[in-house]
Parts: C-alpha cells; sequence; structure tokens
C-alpha cells in the first residue's frame, strides 16, 4: 500500500518548516526536512574544505552521509552528522548559502533522492522542501507551494535568528533571500516552482494558525 504524502514546498523563510512541523504533529505523520539534507552535505563539506564546486567529490560525500535523525531523552529532535550533533550551525544563512550552491549540482540532488524517498512510512509523511511535489513525491495526493513577499519572509528569519541568539542583520538577510531564490529558481535541475497540481498558498498576511487550518481543510477535501 502506497502512502500518502503532503508536500510543502516553497522559497526560504515562507513558513514551511513551522508549518509542516507542526502539520506532522497534528497527523501523527513523519517528518522530512530536506533542507536539512542539503545542509548537511554543505556542513561537511565546509568542515572536510571541499570546494564547493566540485560535483563528484560532493556527490560521493551526499550518497556517503553519515547522518541521523533521533530524539534526545526529552522527546526533543536531534540531527547527528558523523557521529556528533549538530545544531545552531546547520541554521546559520552561511550554511543555507553552501546548501543553496550544493543543491545546485545534479548529482548531489540524485544521490539524495532515495535517501528522501525513505522517510516514507505509515500512516504518512509530509515532506518540506522545494521539489519535493515536482520531483521527490510526484503522486503526492496535496501539494502546497507556500509563498510569502521577500521583505515578510526577510522578517521572519530575522526574528527566528534573534530568538535563537545568532546575530543577523534585516538587509544582509533581504540580499541573502534574493540570492537565494534567485539560484534556487534558475537552476537547471529541479529547479523551485509550483506543482502543476499545488496548491498555492500565500502566507504574506497569515499566521501559522491560519495557514495550518487552510492546508487541513485541503487534506481533507482531497482525503
Ligand atoms: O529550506 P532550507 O533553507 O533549509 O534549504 C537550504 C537550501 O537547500 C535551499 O536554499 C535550497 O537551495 C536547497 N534545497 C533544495 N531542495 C530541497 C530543499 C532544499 O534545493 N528540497
Amino acid at each position: 500500500m502506497s502512502v500518502p504524502v503532503i508536500t510543502i514546498d516553497g522559497p526560504g523563510g515562507s513558513g514551511k518548516g513551522t508549518v509542516s512541523r507542526l502539520l506532522a504533529e497534528r497527523l501523527g505523520w513523519s517528518f522530512l526536512d530536506s533542507g536539512a539534507l542539503y545542509r548537511l552535505v554543505a556542513l561537511a563539506a565546509l568542515r572536510r574544505e571541499l570546494p564547493l564546486d566540485d560535483a563528484d567529490a560532493l556527490a560521493e560525500l551526499a550518497r556517503g552521509l553519515d547522518v541521523r535523525f533521533e530524539l534526545d531523552g526529552a522527546g526533543e529532535s536531534r540531527t547527528l552528522l558523523d557521529g556528533e550533533v549538530v545544531a545552531s550551525e546547520l541554521r546559520t544563512e552561511a550554511c543555507g548559502e553552501a546548501a543553496s550552491r550544493v543543491a545546485a549540482i545534479p548529482a548531489v540532488r540524485e544521490a539524495l533522492l532515495a535517501r528522501q524517498r525513505d522517510f516514507q512510512s505509515p500512516p504518512g509523511l509530509v515532506a518540506d522542501g522545494r521539489d519535493m511535489g515536482t520531483v521527490v513525491f510526484p503522486h503526492a495526493p496535496l501539494k502546497i507551494f507556500l509563498t510569502a513577499s521577500r521583505e515578510e519572509r526577510a522578517r521572519r528569519r530575522f526574528k527566528q535568528l534573534k530568538e535563537q541568539g545568532l546575530s543577523a542583520n534585516l538587509q544582509n538577510l533581504l540580499r541573502e533571500l534574493a540570492e537565494r531564490d534567485r539560484r534556487d529558481s534558475e537552476r537547471a535541475v529541479a529547479p523551485l516552482r509550483p506543482a502543476e497540481d499545488a496548491l498555492e498558498v500565500d502566507s504574506t498576511d497569515m499566521g501559522i494558525d491560519a495557514v495550518l487550518t487552510e492546508i487541513v481543510q485541503a487534506a481533507r477535501q482531497r482525503g
């Protein structure tokens, strides 16, 4: 029996990470943060001082990536890279920027494909990313494309980074988001775009609860 998948794609800062996590929790489904996989490849590459344009070396790294997602004693999720817990360094803009560079390499994307599909387990999966609905889970019964204006997305990132005690500058964030949007949308392989059958939700003036309600309603209609 195939496992139902809800895909949530969109640009950085659209709120899809938070929405996907909450949706998975509410449904009792598994959750795939595909951006974290690209960030982990980037982080492993930076640590090994691999050039971010060495496609062969990066694809090899992605194929052998030693990563585990697990719950700690308090029930909080944590990520281990090469057996060591990684925390805030995965969420920095530098890591996001490096992730978007390695993500433009077709062999890296190919190397991560099976790993992403392995997240499917009953009763269902919520998959968050850029190409979940177009490439990784093209048969998903519900596909969401979540957007927000670039200014609003930069404000959200700023708030998020501050809350995590990280330094942030709004103008720099805006510039970095614009650059990342451009790279993600213009790359030749799996560019950021809505699947033809995706429901587009603009969250610029919506709170997380309103977005979640809209998606749950759509899931009921299609389920
Ligand atoms: O979503 P997040 O900001 O963590 O993603 C980091 C980068 O990874 C994105 O800018 C994008 O380039 C890449 N990515 C991707 N495909 C995905 C998820 C993330 O190319 N499915």
